[in-house]
């Protein structure tokens, strides 16, 4: 049996411990909001913290993460969240929405390590969360906002 707590809350999984974390949050504890990507650790849509560090969560299996805290986008509640949450709403950086919990997850881990990051430091923390609709700018923009 693998305990841990997501967003403050326990959980106990019995199961097959090389699932992906992903699947358990969206099927088994209902929480859709990190989303399924590419599965194999490109893409970034899947970003969740593990005890306060983003991590792919289709990449972290259930016996990665005994014992383990773990922040799904739903749970953000730092005041780094909040400042990245209200930059991203007043930069307008969502286009079609589907990666943007991912980099909101990734954007917080990187405040919360680097509160006044330069740019060069942004761009090569969100290199891996990929946007199909080519946000970047905004991304990066809110970013600052967030920072400042
Ligand atoms: Fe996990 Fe793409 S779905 S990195």
């Amino acid at each position: 049996m693998t305990k841990f707590t997501i967003n403050g809350t326990e959980h106990a999984f019995e199961g097959d411990p090389y699932m992906p974390l992903l699947w358990y949050l969206r099927d088994f504890a209902q929480m859709t909001g990190t989303k399924f990507g590419c599965g194999v650790g490109s893409c970034g849509a899947c970003t969740v913290h593990l005890d306060g560090e983003p991590v792919r969560s289709c990449q972290t299996f259930m016996s990665d993460i005994e014992g383990s805290s773990i922040t799904t986008i739903e749970g953000l509640e730092s005041k780094a969240s909040k400042a990245v949450q209200q930059a991203w709403d007043e930069m307008n950086v969502v286009q079609c929405g589907y990666c943007q919990s991912g980099q909101i997850m990734q954007a917080v881990g990187l405040l919360v390590s680097n509160p006044k990051p330069e740019l060069s430091e942004i761009d090569e923390y969100m290199a891996g969360n990929a946007c199909r609709c080519a946000t970047y700018q905004r991304i990066r923009g809110a970013i600052v906002r967030a920072s400042e």
